[in-house]
């Protein structure tokens, strides 16, 4: 199957002078990315069969329940990077702080700083719906050779020089682009190779799904409860299908290949919403704007906002970019 597709690792060596300050090191960096991907793709779709299911009993500084896939995905992801001795730092939404690589020892010239979602989607494992793996990559403000700060991760969206994610679907994708399109590689769980499946990736210009979770309506801003009702209309190519996984994600992948807009506003009960502006908007805003879509908090592009915190919150409005232009007058007009 796919054999006359490229493989991932063909992709990235011929790929390589694209990068903006071509060392090799963002090609190693994507190799290792794609080796954890394997690792916890491996985890995931034996998460049926062995004691891995349910809570860790933990629960992360979000107040949230970790899963134990959460915790397993975030370890794996985090030792394949380390193990590589690629990196720099690194800043998960499983970790309360970041974490430094060699980066105070002289001899590590590392430049890269790494910020995962290890599993997104997490409260879908139990349940055999697909979930994911979102990754963003920026280089380092500070010196090589001194120890990485905050500041080398509190950088706005738009200084990313690489991002994407692993879905683990009815089949496993890793999708990313380091700034010239964005690429989709299937895996072919027989052999352990990702091919290229899905070159140059396109949202649609306008599509006709929404994806929100409507138990939250009364909850919305004027200006969302407004665009979902304008989705519901009937007229000219409306109504929209409503359709919502609850994993950003398969939500993300379904309508960048659909067209659609995914939205996850701010609600009375969460007044930053609840997606977090550095593990999942920035990456997914990065893949959305190179692949023809936009990404919004409302009001005002994602990648702008200056983050102040590692788990910082924000609204999110993504995908086609007529819909979320649409989305944006209807928020303005309120
Ligand atoms: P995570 O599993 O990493 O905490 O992320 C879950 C996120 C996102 O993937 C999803 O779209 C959203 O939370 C779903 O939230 P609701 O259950 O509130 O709709
Ligand atoms: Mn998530
Ligand atoms: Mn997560």
């Amino acid at each position: 199957m796919f054999s006359k597709h490229k493989t991932l690792g063909e992709f990235i060596i011929e790929n390589q002078t694209e990068f903006r300050y071509s060392t090799g090191e963002l090609s190693k960096l994507i190799n290792a990315i794609r080796l954890a991907a394997k690792v916890v793709n491996h985890e995931v779709n034996k998460a049926g069969l062995v004691d891995i299911l349910g809570t860790a009993g933990d629960t992360n500084i979000q107040g949230e329940n970790q899963q134990k896939l959460d915790v397993l995905a975030n370890e794996k992801f985090i030792q394949t990077l380390k193990n590589r001795e690629i990196v720099c730092g690194i800043a998960s939404e499983e970790e309360d702080d970041f974490i430094s690589i060699n980066s105070q020892d002289e001899n590590h010239q590392n430049k890269y700083v790494v910020l995962i979602d290890p599993l997104d989607g997490s409260s879908n494992i139990d349940v055999n719906v697909s979930v994911g793996t979102i990754f963003s990559v920026y280089r380092r403000v500070t010196p090589v050779g001194t120890p990485v700060t905050l500041e080398d991760f509190l950088q706005p969206g738009k200084n990313q020089v690489a991002a994407g994610y692993i879905i683990y679907g009815t089949s496993t994708m890793l999708v990313y682009t380091t700034g010239h399109g964005v690429n989709g590689f299937t895996l072919n769980p027989a052999i352990g190779t990702f091919y290229l499946s899905h070159p140059n990736m396109q949202f649609p210009e306008t599509g006709k799904i929404y994806s929100v979770n409507e138990g939250n309506y009364i909850h919305f801003p004027q200006g969302v409860k407004d665009y979902i009702k304008y989705c519901q209309k009937e007229e000219g190519d409306r109504p929209y299908t409503s359709r919502y996984i609850g994993s950003l994600v398969s939500d993300f992948h379904r309508n960048m290949i659909k067209g659609g807009i995914y939205l996850y506003p701010k609600s009375s009960k969460a007044q930053k919403g609840k997606l977090r502006l550095l593990y999942e908007c920035n990456p997914m805003a990065f893949l959305a704007e190179q692949a023809n879509g936009k990404a919004s908090d409302g009001f005002k592009r994602i990648m702008e906002i200056q983050p102040t915190e590692l788990h910082e919150r924000v609204p999110f409005f993504c995908g086609s970019k007529k819909m979320v232009e649409r989305a944006e007058e209807f928020m303005s007009d309120s």
